[in-house]
């Protein structure tokens, strides 16, 4: 026996379904994925502030927000990143089910994790998002200035440096942040999602 065998979930009446209804969108988790620097943050800023003016319930998870308070004991560890990602995806689960628009912005390097997202909160809730920006052009962005101390070595498991990042294969959208400007970058986004949000078939 394990401590799962007297564990019972409780069935609640009032269900996403109901929710769907209620509020007259499908909340959807709509998770960024890309280089530090490549834009993740400041998309999903733009794309919340104009979901929220129109109207619907969203909420943001943000790499460093996160790290700072409930992920605050992980490193940047393959294993670490693949625990940071498997609870982001649990807290959005509960977002999504609240009938909450989320919006994740986490560099999650690996596709593994990435689709152990998309397989908890179900293929019809998740929008992938790969903000594709070339290294080069992080770096020289280096808006946090990491990439310089991670080229001294003063960071360990740098991502694109001395960490992978596995770009995606087939993301559902993708955005090129080093070639288009963010207005471009956010009306495609904008084109994409909406349809996504719609509750007529
Ligand atoms: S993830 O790989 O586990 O998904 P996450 O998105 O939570 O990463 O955090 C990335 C942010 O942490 C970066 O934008 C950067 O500000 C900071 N950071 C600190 N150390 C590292 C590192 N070794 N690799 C990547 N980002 C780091």
């Amino acid at each position: 026996m394990s401590i799962s065998d007297y564990i019972i979930p409780h069935n609640h009446t009032v269900k996403k379904s109901d929710r769907v209804n209620k509020y007259g969108y499908r909340s959807q988790l709509i998770w960024f994925t890309g280089l530090s620097g490549s834009g993740k943050s400041t998309l999903a800023n733009a794309l919340e502030v104009h979901l929220f003016n129109k109207g619907f319930q969203t909420y943001i998870l943000d790499g460093d927000n996160i790290r700072s308070g409930l992920n605050n004991d992980l490193d940047f560890t393959d294993q670490s990143r693949k625990e940071n990602i498997r609870r982001i995806a649990e807290v959005s689960k509960l977002f999504i089910d609240a009938g909450v628009i989320t919006l994740t912005a986490f560099i999650s390097p690996f596709i593994e994790d990435r689709e152990a997202a998309r397989n908890l909160v179900g293929e019809e809730n998740f929008v992938e998002v790969y903000v594709e920006c070339p290294l080069e052009v992080c770096e020289a962005r280096d808006v946090k200035g990491l990439y310089k101390k991670a080229r001294e070595g003063k960071i360990p498991n740098f991502t694109g440096i001395t960490s992978p990042f596995e770009e995606p294969m087939n993301p559902d959208i993708k955005v090129n942040t080093s070639e288009n400007s963010l207005e471009v970058c956010l009306s495609q986004l904008i084109e994409k999602i909406m349809p996504k949000l719609s509750i007529k078939e």
